[in-house]
Parts: structure tokens; sequence; C-alpha cells
């Protein structure tokens, strides 16, 4: 949040001209020079690199110096630090234009905030209690909140939720608040459910059973109901995905509650709806069934930095106000109540998304929604068009396709990947310019990798389905 809090649209040809205006007015060539960007240390291994665990890389780094006896006369210090920041920020630039693998919006312009950079905005406590620190910014806070919890039909006076740090720490507030709920509930969540889950279960020592999924990646409730009926003791706190990290599949909520419902759980159940992904999207796509808080749900999170488009990681978490007393206890020191898993919590974060749900509403994101649902069609018609498999899960913007062979390729465009898959993540910052500019990349390099024919492209059958499989095998 240094400087212009823009996203540097301007300099990504954004004014219509294709020039980089911003580019043409940096300061002159910098003294210094930017450290090669840190890669995890590699080993090769049959065609895949694998991060080597346990070592920290101190290859580069800008370092941290002790400042000249004299460097306020001369302003050396000053100036090298300033080569070094517009470096970084050219770096970034660069980085933005070729981003596709994370479900991150990097296109908004937050330069009207740039004013309150200068003040250290802190929501410590609870949103609904007013602490004694009074450099807040509560006011958004509660707004946003109230924006969320209409979203998804809950009233004023229900609910309790509060602007987390990111969508994990909503997932450990979601399974938190279930355990509290239900002290000796069992946590059940899908194979492809996002590490955080996982973690939560570690960090508050809950038995956990991961259920299996369909080649979408949504959950399977013949194996769910197989394993509830295999606990029919202990009550079941359930973490549904509204969107999978690595496939974007939703979970059919509506089946998972009905499955409960059959299986003798009625009342002995906690719903914790995981949006990080596709929670501020599916509200907006015609055929999804609505996450509702209408529907016997305890929470929903989603993160805040990803489809809303903020330029720090921040979430937003909403549960039903009467369990929240189960967890929360008085803090004498803050004037406050202790509800929320941090303590410190990022003050400027809800303004950003206030400023965004106001410049956008409801009706701005449905437009977003369905551009990107389009161009993920496109991504993945294009794909097919050149001979590449792919799946895209029918309410999801998250199109997955085979292993890009050059992990120099993958790390250009960012790609996140898994086993022989890979995935491009079509946020609103995606444009069709954007998609034709990888596509003609992909293009090439594959028919350079495998031109002799002695390599050829991943089977992802796996994955994805034969169906989807352009392999040898699989081709039709
Ligand atoms: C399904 C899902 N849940 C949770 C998270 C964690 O979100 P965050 O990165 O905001 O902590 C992610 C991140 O990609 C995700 O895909």
């Amino acid at each position: 949040m240094v400087g212009s809090v823009g996203n540097g649209a301007a300099d990504l040809g954004a004014n219509g001209n294709g020039k980089a205006p911003h580019l043409e007015q940096q300061p002159e060539e910098p003294a210094v020079a930017l450290p090669m960007e840190m890669e995890p240390e590699m080993v090769e291994g049959e065609g895949k690199r694998e991060v080597v665990m346990g070592r920290n890389m101190h290859t580069a780094c800008f370092a941290v110096k002790e400042p000249d006896a004299d460097d306020d006369e001369t302003g050396e210090r000053e100036a090298t630090m300033a080569s070094v920041l517009a470096l970084y920020r050219r770096s970034l630039v660069e980085r933005t234009k070729h981003h596709l693998g994370y479900p991150y919006n990097l296109d908004f312009d937050y330069g009207a905030l740039a004013q309150l950079q200068h003040f250290s905005i802190n929501n410590l406590g609870d949103p609904f209690i007013e602490s004694n620190y009074g450099v807040h910014s509560r006011q958004f806070e509660v707004g946003v909140l109230d924006w969320f919890a209409r979203l998804w039909e809950l009233e004023k006076d229900e609910y309790w939720g509060y602007i987390t740090n990111c969508g994990t720490e909503g997932n450990l507030h979601g399974i938190l608040v279930g355990r509290e709920v239900f002290p000796d509930g069992i946590l059940y969540a899908s194979r492809e459910s996002h590490y955080s889950v996982f973690k939560a279960a570690r960090m508050y020592r809950m038995e956990c059973v991961k259920v299996d999924t369909h080649i979408s990646g949504e959950i399977d409730c013949s194996d769910f109901e197989r394993k509830l009926m295999q606990n029919k003791d202990k009550p079941a706190i359930i973490n549904v995905n509204i969107g999978t990290t690595v496939k974007g599949a939703v979970d059919d909520l509506d089946l998972v509650i009905k499955t409960l419902e059959e299986s003798g759980f009625q009342d002995r159940f906690y719903i914790h709806c995981d949006g990080a992904l596709f929670g501020l999207m599916i509200p907006f796509v015609k055929k999804a069934a609505k996450v509702t808080f209408k529907k016997p749900i305890g929470s929903v999170s989603v993160s805040g930095h990803k489809f809303v488009g903020c330029p720090m990681p921040c979430g937003v978490q909403v549960t039903r106000l009467k369990h929240i007393n189960a967890l929360s206890s008085n803090v004498e020191y803050l004037a406050s109540r202790d509800a929320t898993i941090m303590g410190s919590r990022n003050g400027h974060a809800p303004i950003f998304l206030w400023y965004t749900l106001n410049r956008k509403g409801y009706r701005g994101f449905q437009k977003e929604v369905q551009k990107c649902l389009r161009n993920a069609h496109y991504l993945k018609d294009r794909l097919n068009a050149a001979g590449i498999g792919a799946m895209l899960n029918e309410l999801s913007s998250t199109v997955v396709f085979e292993r890009p062979k050059d992990e120099e390729f993958v790390r250009r465009w960012q790609l996140a990947c898994e086993g022989n898959i890979a995935h491009v993540v079509v946020m609103p910052s995606v444009n069709i310019d954007k998609l034709d500019y990888f596509l003609r990349e992909l293009v090439e390099k594959r028919a350079v990798w495998y031109k002799d024919g002695i390599c050829q492209p991943p089977c992802i059958a796996r994955d994805v389905g034969q169906e989807s499989c352009f392999c040898s095998l699989h081709k039709k």
C-alpha cells in the first residue's frame, strides 16, 4: 500500500492505445539491480520438479543495511531506496501481466484510498463492540458485513461476522464455531478441500474424515453417507466447498443436507461453507443452488482479495449470532469481546471492500461473473480446438488442462499445478486478449516440446475424465 494504490492498470496498456504511459515516465534506469526473483529450490524427477522441503532459501533479497553516518546529508540512502522501489514496481507490472493461475482479480483502482495509508487503522476486538482504540474502521466493517449478510439471507440481528485476514482464517473460524457447538463432533471434508480445512483439524485436534470426490471434484455423497453411518454416535461438522481450489467444483449443498438428515443427523450437524473462491460468484450464477442461511448452515466465508479484488489478503466470515456466544469471552484491556481468531485486525481491508462493493454493487458483480464464465468457456473451447484436453465445471470459471511440460512456462504464467494438471482461473482481470496471448504461447511451445513425438502430452484422464482428455490414448 505504498504510493499509488492503483494496480498499475495504466501501465498495462489499459488506456486503450496499448502504450504504457506510466512506464515511459519512470525514473531513469536505477543504479541498483533487482535481485533475481527467488525461485524455490527444485529437484528433477520424472519430468517434474519438486520443492526441496526443510531448507530456507537465502540466495537473493533486498538487504536491510545500517544507515551511514552521513546519509542524511548526501541523500544517497533515500535515492537507493527509491531506485529499489521503482524497480520492484516495474517487476510487479510485468508479473501482473502474466498472471493466470490464482483466483485473484488484479483489476482495480483504489487511488481514492491513498489518503488513508498514513493511519494505523486497527479493528482489534469484536466489530460490533467498540473497543477503546479509536483509530478503527468498524463503521466500514459493519457496513460490509451487513452487505454479505443480506447476500446470504441472514437478518441483521441474527448474524455475527468479521473481516478476516484471508479465506484460511474464515475456515479456521467456521470450523472452530462448529467445534464449539459440537465439542465431540467429527469433521468431514472432501479430499479436494483446501488444506486449511485439514490444518484446522490438526490445530483443534479434531477427528477428521476425508470424503471421496467425483471426477468433477464435487463431494461424493454416497461415500459421505457411508462414512456418516460408521460414526452415527458423534455429531457431524462438515466443510462444504463453494468452489474447490484446483477444479472449482461446487459441492451440492442441498444433497449434503439431505444426506445428513436421511442418515439420522437432524439437529446434530454444523455446516461451514468455504466460499473462498466462488462464494461471491455463485449468487450470480443462474443455475447454481443458493448458498443461504435459510438452509441449515452455520457459517460462510469468502476471500476478499479473490473475486472482489483487494490489494491485500482479506476475507469475510459470517455466522449465526447464537453460535458466537459459545466461543467468545470478554477482554478487559480492550473493553471488547474476543470472538475472532486474530487479535489485531487490518482496519484498511474493510475500507477497500466497502469501496468496491459500493462501486460495483450486485449488478456490477453479476456482469463480471457472466464475463468470467463466458471467457472461461472461450478458453476451454480454444484449448480443445488446439487439440488440448480441458475441463470446465458447469458453475465454475476454473479451466483445468494438462500441466505444461516446461517449468519456465509454468512460472512465467504463474500457473497452479497439481500432478499432471494445471489450471487457469478466469477472473475479471483476465480478458480475451490475455487469453489469446497465453494460448498463442502455449500452442507455440507445445509444438516445440512435442515436435519429435518422443515425448507425448500427459494423460489427464484420471483427473478430469476420459472425455476431457486428449492424450494419444484418449484422443477421439
Ligand atoms: C477453496 C479454498 N478455500 C480456502 C482458500 C484459502 O484462501 P486464502 O488464500 O484467502 O487464505 C483457498 C485459496 O485458494 C481456496 O481455494
